[in-house]
């Protein structure tokens, strides 16, 4: 797999004949909703878990000192919560750009309640992808979160804005509030 997944996610044509559908997101997507859609809702989805486990050598590093931010891990019996956004399948190719960077689009089923489910799309940054870097010390990936830069800002920033959305969505995410935490100068050291 190579860097760039856009061609790749191009091929994956699933929901082109629906007017919208579910798109799921559980990390940038929560906070910056920078494309166009129709409806958003706080979601989750079951059996997975979001680690910042994913290399970002486009928005919040570079090629040379790349950040990271999160993908998901398969977990039975996890409950990963984030918003959810109906919008129509022309939005994609915006997406597929921001996401570019090693994230795959993937379906999943996604619940707004204990009865309500519908059919989604995630972008997961499996571990095949060129940029992944998997599991390391919780005060490692800080401390590489905190020197991290890239076009779209800091590395920091992307860490803390997901934090803080978590947050105000009520939601008690142990791995985020830890990294959190443990950033110099937080004030929280662990
Ligand atoms: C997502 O937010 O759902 C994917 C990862 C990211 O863009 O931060």
């Amino acid at each position: 797999m190579t860097f760039d997944t856009t061609q790749h996610n191009r091929r994956m044509t699933h929901f082109d004949d629906h007017d919208s559908f579910w798109l799921f997101g559980y990390g940038s997507l929560i906070w910056k909703a920078d494309f166009p859609f129709l409806e958003r809702r706080p979601a989750w989805i079951r059996g997975w878990s979001r680690r910042f486990w994913q290399g970002s050598h486009d928005h919040r590093g570079t090629p040379d000192a790349p950040g990271r931010v999160v993908t998901l891990t398969r977990e039975p019996g996890a409950h990963c919560h984030g918003m959810a956004y109906r919008i129509r399948p022309d939005i994609l190719a915006q997406l597929d750009m921001r996401e570019k960077n090693g994230y795959l689009r993937a379906l999943v089923p996604v619940h707004f309640d204990a009865e309500q489910a519908a059919e989604g799309l995630i972008y997961l940054a499996t571990e095949e992808n060129a940029a992944f870097l998997g599991e390391a010390p919780l005060t490692v990936m800080a401390a590489q979160i905190d020197q991290a830069w890239g076009p779209s800002g800091s590395n920091r920033d992307y860490l803390l804005n997901l934090a803080r959305a978590l947050d105000e969505l009520g939601v008690d995410d142990h791995h985020v509030s830890m990294l959190a935490a443990s950033l110099p100068g937080t004030g929280t050291k662990l």
